[in-house]
């Protein structure tokens, strides 16, 4: 939710940010601005739209500066409330990231003591509030500290003056990485803003606030007390984060799958175990737990629901799996005997850093398997997994999932292992399964013309129904998810024996009906489910393996994947999902790597 990014230093910020703030545009479209300051002048150019349609500055040229893509929350896609924000005398800009919850109160009070606000947003209190202090008698770093500590919520907030050299930037709730480099600092939400100039960065905490000048300081906002820096260096490349020929970022994303897996499981994997270091932290109370609790949002729920059949197939525990957003506002019982999964692409999901900490209240061990290096929730967590797909532009999540799904399995067949759950010619069995995975989804990939074709057929229907059993019940769930979030249509997933308990009624011959048909344990269950919506005049698209010999007759479409041990099976069945929901969004020219409404990362409850 909104893309930030400042840099202070000897290069000129005007041809700077603008290519910084494109690679942040995936958080927020609607609308975008950036403030300079040099030579005690501060210029503020503001713009409904989209910063990837911006052609740059003329002839500018400033060493401070800072940039804002925007994800509306609070007040609507306008000029005035794009940030930058500006302080009555014109002298403070800010931009902001998360929301403000105190944000009524203080634009009260600070309209009685004569501020005029120029916009809707909970973010503009900010510079006011800084601008009050300043009027009070203190100092710009004063100003910034005890605007932080008046602000309630979550925010990543970046502070600049006509009338100073730095640039001050503090977090509380919302993400905010420096990046160093030689001569300057920038500051930015997502490292993807300025990997192409360095890969040595600093996580800042809650509570932190930097002055960011000809030298980097670093404090906490709340008690004054000074902190030192830890440096660290992050993994990804500038050209990871490049379309590479592929029309958009969510294609190159699908087809990143086999290498993704490969890396993900590299190292993971030696003499018919799974190799988890990262799980030596919470060894100990590993041994010990009687159940797990998963929580995640959107796709990387559906991947724990996918890994809930792992977990009991192998390690005989209960797993329940919930909704980020739910389980923080229940009385979870829960207790240091439960395994607490966090599962986040992001890594910065606001309902899901509230989960997890709900758990940690509990004593429950927090486990997170999260893509991006460094985030929240992975710093939060007991220990953290890293899927290493390295940077997933696309709203759409997709590479993200199967590398959740790799090493959810991991975890499965680890502590299987561990607890003697299941037999050691099992878990081997499995490993080399997942070793074949890349090969399997290469092959599948194969496919993606006949998915094209198909796409052709159903692009213009207004529902789509989805349905799958087992570990591949979920994957329906993906399916519509990915159908309904970047082609804006319709579509509903379920279990396929849920049907007939209700959704049969809209069945008629205006419905693609997706069933994902293996040959597992529930085949022929599955088979009925078709039978029965052919007799209704539906259209039946299937995801099957050519070993489904029935399957051709049975339906309208085949798209034929390769085949793998069932509990793996998802890894491969959500393929030419992830591609049919692609190319019906491309035939009804939606806008496929940012679609309407959506964010990539979401940082506000
Ligand atoms: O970063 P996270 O994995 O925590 O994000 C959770 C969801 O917002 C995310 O998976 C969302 O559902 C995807 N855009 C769907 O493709």
């Amino acid at each position: 939710m909104c893309g930030i990014v400042g840099f202070v230093g000897e290069k000129n910020v005007a041809e700077l940010l603008p290519a910084c703030l494109k690679k942040l545009d995936y958080r927020g479209y609607d609308s975008f601005g950036f403030a300079f300051q040099n030579n005690s002048l501060l210029l503020v150019v503001k713009q409904v739209g989209r910063i990837t349609d911006f052609n740059g500055f003329l002839a500018k040229s400033a060493s401070i500066g800072i940039a804002h893509s925007r994800w509306a929350t609070h007040g609507a896609v306008t000029k005035k409330n794009a940030h930058p924000h500006i302080s009555c005398d014109g002298k403070i800009a800010i931009v902001h990231n998360g929301i403000i919850e105190n944000h009524s109160e203080l634009r009260e009070k600070l309209a009685k003591k004569g501020h005029s606000f120029a916009g809707e947003t909970d973010s503009e209190v900010a510079v006011h509030l800084a601008e009050e202090f300043i009027n009070q008698g203190r100092s710009f770093r004063e100003a910034a500290r005890e605007t932080c500590r008046s602000l309630k919520g979550a925010f990543a907030l970046l502070f600049i003056n006509r009338e100073s050299n730095e640039l001050i930037a503090a977090r509380n709730g919302s993400p905010l990485i420096l990046g160093l480099v030689e001569n300057g600092t920038f500051v930015a939400s997502d490292t993807t803003a300025f990997i192409e100039f360095t890969k040595q960065a600093i996580f800042l905490d809650d509570g932190q606030i930097a002055f960011l000048g000809k030298e980097i300081e670093l404090e906490n906002f709340n008690t004054g007390q000074k902190l030192s820096t830890k440096i660290s260096h992050i993994e990804w490349d500038a050209e990871q984060a490049q379309k590479n020929g592929f029309e958009h970022f969510m294609l190159k994303e699908i087809f990143e799958q086999p290498d993704a897996i490969e890396k993900c499981i590299q190292g993971r994997i030696a003499n018919g175990q799974a190799v988890l270091p990262e799980l030596d932290s919470i060894a100990e109370k590993l041994g010990k737990i009687n159940r797990i609790v998963i929580v995640a949002c959107g796709t990387s729920w559906h991947a724990g629901l996918v890994a809930e059949y792992a977990f009991e197939e192998l390690c005989a525990l209960p797993v329940e799996v919930e909704y980020s957003a739910e389980f923080r506002y229940r009385n979870p019982v829960i207790d240091e005997n439960c395994l607490v999964i966090a599962i986040s692409q992001s890594g910065e999901t606001a309902d899901t850093l509230a989960a997890l900490r709900e758990a940690k209240k509990h004593n429950a061990p927090v486990l997170s398997i999260c893509n991006v290096m460094g985030s929240t929730i992975a710093r939060e967590s007991d220990a953290v997994i890293y899927t290493r797909a390295g940077p997933e532009i696309g709203v759409a999540s997709t590479k993200a999932f199967t590398t959740q799904l790799a090493v959810l399995n991991l975890v499965a067949l680890f502590i299987a292992l561990q607890r003697n759950s299941a037999p050691e010619s099992k878990v081997t069995d499995a490993l080399n399964g997942l070793k074949s995975i890349p090969n399997a989804m290469r092959k599948t990939l194969e496919q993606s013309k006949t998915v094209e074709a198909i796409a052709g057929l159903y692009w213009d229907k207004s529902n789509a129904l989805y349905l799958g059993r087992g570990p591949n019940y979920p994957i329906a769930l993906e399916g519509a998810l990915k159908l309904k979030e970047i082609s804006y249509l319709h579509a509903e997933g379920m279990p396929a024996a849920e049907m007939k308990h209700g959704p049969i009624a809209l069945i008629d011959s205006n419905m693609p009906v997706v069933f994902i048909a293996v040959k597992d344990r529930t085949y022929e269950k599955v088979l009925a489910n078709i039978e029965e919506v052919r007799a209704r005049n539906g259209c039946v698209i299937a995801v099957s393996s050519e070993a489904a010999t029935e399957i051709k007759n049975l339906s309208d479409s085949v798209i034929y994947i390769a085949e793998t041990i069932p509990l793996f099976q998802p890894m491969l069945s959500v393929i030419p999902l992830q591609l049919l929901a692609y190319h019906i969004a491309k035939k009804r020219n939606c806008d496929i790597d940012k679609p309407r409404n959506l964010a990539k990362s979401v940082t506000v409850e």
